[in-house]
């Protein structure tokens, strides 16, 4: 597979491909995310998520969220709209649809997964969702999960946008092969085999396009191996997708930008004391670094 591009990622790639801010634009040109996460159990994500896409320069945030955690959510969220969505036992339930539908169809890019839970009506709703919204979708945690054994909705989306973000079990679980011991080549054959964008995470993130074109990061420490950095990753991917950068681009930039926010806590903190929320506190540095 030697005739694919294979580029590092670093600041001059970041600044090359982040969506230019004109100066006369509004609210409405910087893009709506719509973001479905969270869970009783699992407050925390979606709130990660949220206050990290408010934090990347997205004209707007929705987030969706079980109503059983809604007051949870509502209490830590300023900029981001959280909204209550029909639950049972805590997870969504099949009564949500029509209620993501009416929000999720028209912004301009939707994150599904973090927090989610894996209870069946739950990984339902998110099926259904891949398969009736057209706009480009970033699939984090629970959503990937949610494709174990339902791989075809998935491929069912070829010529609409979806972007991945597995961890190794993550990937695994949905027939990612590793077992050559090459992220990049394992991460070219299942986004060309489904026909998706790819972010495989770890150290030296990976991102694939279908076509075969592979980007590596090069930012981020151990500091980041904690519950929560992969939240704040989706929530700075699709707030770049929501305004407007292709989806290589936005995965690239967020990867790079999320990796120089860990590195920058680590400095400050120190990798054992730096937590996700001081991630999403140095979104505003890792910006000023790329200038
Ligand atoms: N070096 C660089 N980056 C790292 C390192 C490392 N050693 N370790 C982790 N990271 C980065 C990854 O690249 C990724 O961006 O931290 C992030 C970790 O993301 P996840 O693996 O998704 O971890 P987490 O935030 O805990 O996910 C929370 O997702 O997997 C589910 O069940 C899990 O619900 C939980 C949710
Ligand atoms: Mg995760």
């Amino acid at each position: 597979q030697g005739t694919y591009l294979t580029q590092s990622i670093d600041a001059d790639y970041v600044r090359g491909v982040l969506p230019r801010r004109k100066p006369d634009g509004h609210k409405g040109t910087f893009g709506k995310a719509y973001l479905l996460a969270g869970s009783v159990g699992y407050t925390g994500a979606p709130v990660l998520a949220a206050r990290a896409a408010a934090r990347t320069g997205c004209g707007l945030v929705t987030l969706g969220v079980p109503e059983s955690i809604y007051a949870i959510a509502a209490g830590k969220c300023e900029e981001p709209m959280p909204y209550p969505l029909p639950d049972t036992k805590g997870q969504f339930s099949k009564k949500a649809l029509q209620g993501v539908l009416e929000r999720a169809s028209g912004s301009d890019a939707v994150l599904i997964g973090p927090g989610v839970g894996r209870a069946s009506e739950a990984a339902w709703l998110m099926r259904t969702l891949l398969d009736q919204l057209g706009v480009p979708v970033v699939l984090d945690a629970d959503g990937i999960n949610a494709l174990e054994g339902h791989i075809d909705v998935l491929d069912r989306r070829k010529g609409k946008v979806t972007v991945l973000t597995p961890h190794d079990g993550e990937f695994a679980r949905i027939g990612g092969d590793l077992s050559s011991g090459d992220r990049v080549d394992a991460a070219r054959e299942f986004a060309r085999r489904h026909g998706c964008y790819l972010v495989l995470k770890g150290h030296a993130t990976v991102v694939v396009s279908p076509a075969g074109t592979a980007l590596i990061n090069t930012t981020g420490n151990s500091g980041m191996a904690k519950g929560g950095s992969g939240d704040v990753l989706a929530g700075m991917l699709v707030s770049l997708l929501a305004q407007g950068a292709g989806p290589m681009a936005a995965a690239g930039a967020a990867v790079w930008l999320h990796g120089r926010a860990g590195d920058l806590a680590a400095q400050a903190l120190t990798e054992y004391a730096m937590t996700p929320q001081d991630m999403i506190g140095r979104i505003p540095a890792a910006f000023q670094s790329i200038r």
